[in-house]
């Protein structure tokens, strides 16, 4: 099956790169976003993915437009890509034939990447001949919004793969960092799930509840580091003697607190997911209220810092 569209909400590119195309490699929350993305940039996107309902899926996101196809078939849908951006689930058997089919259709200069969140490049190229032109594009999610995109290259892969990935996202206003190691969960998922660890911990041990917790942490270090860097605000935290300041001082207290340990017993996080479904809902529309909500919300933060740094807002959502 292949279809494609006619422009009818053309939504005025920031940047008119008319003649990239992104192949959207499986079109669940991830892919949909990226492919959001790059259509309000102005790029064509081609999107495979084996669900039955494709089709109508690409048309209730994108309406009618010609800049947007979909097709089952892999090789037709990266034939012409300049980035190919694979969502297909997280199992390594699956991404690793991905991207041997994707390898023999893409064109020789388009970037291969995966937005896998835990395995790497060099394990999906393992057994890939001629595989430089794969590596990992992780982004946050969702992609159309979140500015960060976690570029590893694996042991195969070309610089040049990794230079390109990189002009690649900045052209899609993404702030590409790449991670020069291969550790599980790559850097942003490695700090949260830190976090994501102590606070489970706090609401287990009954010091906070779910709805306490996020209110601290969005008042408080959600913010500011929404704002400025972790180190940056050591320096800001030891006043004008700076970090040394800070190291010597206080962080030399709070450095003794030592993290707590949550339970994973199945019944400790069962409580745990009541709790939050308690506090914040559950089922499809209350996702989609939580959607506008998160959208809404950090749309005006990234054009909130846009404007006092005097620069171009990061591409928008049309939802605002
Ligand atoms: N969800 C997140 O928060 C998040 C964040 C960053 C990265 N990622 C990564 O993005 C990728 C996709 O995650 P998701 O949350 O969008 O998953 P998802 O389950 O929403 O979507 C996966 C899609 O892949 C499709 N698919 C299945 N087999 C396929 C195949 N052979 N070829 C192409 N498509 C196929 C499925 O039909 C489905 O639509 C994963 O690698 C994940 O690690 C997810």
């Amino acid at each position: 099956m292949r279809g494609s569209v006619t422009d009818r909400n053309r939504r005025c590119p920031m940047n008119t790169q008319q003649s990239r195309t992104m192949a959207v490699v499986g079109a669940g929350v991830i892919g949909l976003s990226w492919a959001r993305l790059a259509h309000r940039h102005g790029w064509r996107v081609t999107i495979t993915d084996p669900r039955p309902d494709l089709g109508e899926l690409i048309e209730s996101e994108f309406g009618t437009d010609d800049r947007v196809s979909w097709t089952a078939d892999l090789a037709e849908a990266v034939r012409d890509a300049d980035l190919v951006q694979e969502n297909g689930p997280e199992r390594l058997p699956v991404k690793q034939q991905i991207f041997a089919e994707i390898l023999r259709a893409a064109p020789a200069d388009a970037v291969l990447a995966t937005s896998s969140s835990s395995i790497t490049a060099s394990l999906i190229a393992a057994d890939l001949d001629n595989a430089g032109r794969i590596v990992v594009g992780h982004p946050f999610n969702p992609p159309e919004l979140m500015p960060l995109v976690e570029v590893l290259p694996g042991k195969k892969t070309d610089e040049s793969t990794v230079t390109r990935a990189v002009a690649l996202y900045t052209e899609l206003d993404r702030v590409p960092v790449v991670i020069r190691k291969e550790l599980p969960g790559f850097v942003a998922n490695r700090l949260q799930k830190v976090l994501s660890s102590e606070a489970t911990y706090l609401v287990q041990s009954g010091v906070v509840s779910v709805e306490d917790l996020d209110t601290i942490l969005q008042n408080s270090i959600g913010l500011r580091w929404a704002t400025i860097g972790l180190f940056e605000g050591n320096v800001l935290g030891g006043g004008p003697g700076g970090a040394r300041h800070l190291f010597a001082g206080v962080g030399a207290e709070v450095g003794k607190i030592e993290a707590g340990k949550p339970s994973s017993e199945p019944e400790a996080m069962a409580e745990l997911i009541e709790n939050i479904e308690a506090t914040y809902g559950s089922g499809e529309q209350n996702y989609e209220r939580l959607v506008a909500k998160r959208d809404r919300r950090t749309n005006a933060v990234l054009e909130a810092l846009a404007k006092v740094d005097d620069r171009p807002a990061v591409y928008p959502s049309p939802s605002v």
